[in-house]
């Protein structure tokens, strides 16, 4: 009798077991759901800093894919993340399979590097100006990438300035520059001087549509390098 009770309780106790493994997944992505989006947070960023955060929303997950689609996985230099915000490019990064040990995120505001270290715990998150970009990271190490959401049209231009110049300085010869922007066409390579230009992508369901501009380190006279 005990006997087949107990063998009664097993399939009980298998369905539990699905049920609360179910309950913990669903939580997980919903915890993860509010950590992406986290409209409360990117909001009071703006509204205290609009210049410097430059967007009202987070990256859409269309613009932070195309943005890590970039990316070569091969290499085992650096990949710099410039100006995280909440973290959506940071996860495509990750999503795309680039390892968190060759992730290296670089954030001015102080709510957003808390936000991202919360959400990140495994990965290097720096608080710091990206015009001091060669101060925060680390010595002798090679970058093969820096993907930048840096607000370039917003900032001071003497900031733009000293962030552009902190690319030339760190990006390998032949590395890669990503930076996204809400103008859809123009080329400003006099700011770009050093690099070479791809062709842009656009992501054109992001709010307001974007483009991704592609950059490549080249030697040039009066660089230095
Ligand atoms: C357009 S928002 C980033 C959006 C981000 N991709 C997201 O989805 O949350 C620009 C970010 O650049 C950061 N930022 C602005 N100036 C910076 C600087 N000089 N150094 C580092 N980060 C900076 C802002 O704090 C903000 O998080």
């Amino acid at each position: 009798m005990l006997k087949n009770r107990q063998i009664g309780a097993i399939p009980l106790v298998r369905n539990l077991r699905q049920y609360q493994a179910r309950y913990q997944a669903d939580m997980h992505r919903l915890a993860g759901l509010v950590q992406t989006v986290s409209p409360g947070l990117f909001l009071r960023e703006w509204l205290a800093r609009p210049g410097s955060v430059g967007a009202v929303w987070p990256s859409s997950r269309q613009l932070a894919r195309q943005m890590a689609a970039q990316v070569p996985l091969s290499g085992d230099g650096l990949v710099v993340e410039l100006g995280a915000g909440t973290g959506a490019v940071t996860q495509a990064l990750l999503d795309r399979g680039i390892p968190g040990r060759r992730l290296w995120i670089v954030e001015r505001s102080p709510a957003f590097v808390q936000h991202l270290r919360y959400r990140f715990p495994a990965l290097t998150v720096v608080g710091g100006d990206a015009a001091d970009l060669e101060s925060l990271l680390p010595a002798n190490k090679k970058v093969d990438a820096v993907v930048s959401s840096l607000p370039l049209r917003s900032l001071p231009p003497d900031v733009v300035g000293a962030v552009v110049e902190q690319w030339r300085q760190c990006l390998a010869m032949d590395g890669l520059l990503v930076q996204f922007t809400y103008a859809l066409w123009g080329r400003d390579m006099d700011l770009f001087e050093g690099f070479a230009e791809d062709p842009s992508r656009y992501a054109w369901l992001n709010m307001p549509p974007a483009r991704v501009r592609i950059f490549r380190r080249m030697a040039f006279a009066g660089s230095g390098s």
